[in-house]
């Protein structure tokens, strides 16, 4: 507008937050987790490990992880409503997200003692049941012997999953856990910045979360290589759909203008997936699509950088583990809860009401006309 407003698109550059939990240097390509860098923790701390860090700002000691971890596996029980809203909504086959999001929502109704401690327990209780009765199996029995990401994996498929595996996913949920002032993130202060409660929050961040602007990405970059089938297709299949003008999903970043970290860290765990997984020659055509991508990218957008996101190698690594399309953007809330509610909690403390401005550029002076009139 022209009367100095500083009105600024999707509130580009404005920093809305400050916070403890992660930084973002989209320069650098540098993710900082609670002062440690993505590199050194994700592939290293249990997933346990990294909620309490984002919690409390300081990784447990041996006694509080077993208590922190006994805690969060005696809570993966589901109340008898969800459990019912579950069934009902597989006879219908509504998709996962949606599920997810009204299930997550049932949560508050037992009046927990620990909301945080709840929602990050149950949210991959909720998926695996959900993934269960949606392809007309009966919900596996949590095992509180298993940890959070291992009980994640057992409940899918009723086998207990193997070391690799399990390093894989804590690697992958660590990975994203948290991420700057992300569009979920920013969703959840503003909920509970009205004093609103931490089970509404999560509920409108995984509403959030699933716009494949943002977390609903990895899924369809994944078709994306399917579709692609072999390296030769790459540049025509991705030539054609920029013609279109559809986006290329798992590349561009608001704040990256170089290779987001994560990539590299999730690229690494999933090479290591499809090793011993025999799979290679559909992560060996990935990294075609992407080189070609990358390149394409280039030509389409001058100057601007676009680069590989998180959710390409993402889609790598949840599949090598053997998940379907329709679980990579619900495993993504499973990581990323642990942000949202170590948010919540600092906005919380914080206590001031979330509340920006707008710039009115409609119309003025308008005078009532009765309806017969109009
Ligand atoms: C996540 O914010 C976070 O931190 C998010 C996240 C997290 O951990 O929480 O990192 C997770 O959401 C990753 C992003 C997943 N989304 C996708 O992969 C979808 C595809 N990417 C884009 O649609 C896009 O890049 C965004 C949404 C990620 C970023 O949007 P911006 O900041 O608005 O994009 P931009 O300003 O960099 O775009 C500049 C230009 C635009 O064209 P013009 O308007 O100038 O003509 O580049 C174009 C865009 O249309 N562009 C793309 C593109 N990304 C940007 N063109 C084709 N394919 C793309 N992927």
């Amino acid at each position: 507008g022209s009367s100095g407003s500083s009105f600024v698109a999707g509130l580009e550059g404005v920093v809305a937050a400050e916070t403890r939990i992660s930084g973002v240097d989209g320069d650098a390509g540098a993710l900082t987790l609670a002062g440690y860098p993505v590199e050194e923790i994700s592939g290293r701390a249990s997933f346990e490990e990294m909620v309490y860090l984002l919690w409390h700002d300081e990784l447990p000691n041996t006694e509080e992880l077993a208590a922190f971890r006994g805690a969060l596996a005696g809570r993966r029980g589901l109340p008898a409503a969800t459990l019912e809203l579950l069934r009902a909504a597989g006879a219908r086959n509504v998709p996962q997200m949606d599920a997810l999001r009204m299930a997550a929502g049932t949560l508050g109704l037992d009046a927990p003692d620990d909301p945080a401690l709840d929602l990050v327990a149950r949210l991959p209780v909720i998926v695996a049941t959900y993934h269960r009765l949606l392809n007309g199996q009966e919900p596996v029995v949590p095992d509180p012997d298993l940890g959070h990401a291992a009980n994640y994996l057992y409940m899918l498929d009723g086998e207990r999953p193997g070391e690799d595996s399990v390093r894989a996913l804590e690697t992958y949920l660590n990975t994203v856990s948290d991420h700057g002032m992300n569009a979920s993130t920013f969703a959840a202060r503003v909920i509970v910045a009205t004093r609103s409660d931490l089970v509404s929050a999560i509920v409108g961040a995984i509403g959030a979360l699933k716009g494949p602007l943002h977390g609903g990405a990895p899924g369809p970059a994944l078709d994306v290589v399917f579709e692609i089938g072999e390296a030769g297709n790459a540049e025509p299949v991705l030539r054609e759909k920029l013609r279109r003008g559809e986006r290329l999903m798992g590349f561009g970043h608001r704040i990256y203008r170089v290779r987001d970290p994560r990539a590299d860290v999730l690229a690494e765990a999933a090479e290591k997936l499809f090793a011993t997984d025999g799979d290679r020659d559909l992560y060996a055509l990935a990294l075609e699509v992407e080189k070609t991508a990358l390149r394409l990218l280039e030509e389409h957008r001058p100057g601007r950088n676009l680069q590989t996101n998180v959710e390409f190698y993402t889609a790598l690594l949840l599949h090598g583990l053997g998940l379907p399309t329709d679980l990579f953007t619900p495993t993504f809330a499973i990581g990323r809860v642990a942000g949202w509610t170590a948010h919540c909690l600092e906005q919380r403390s914080e206590d001031r009401l979330i509340r920006p401005q707008s710039e009115y550029v409609g119309a003025t002076d308008r005078t009532w006309l009765p309806a017969q009139e109009r």
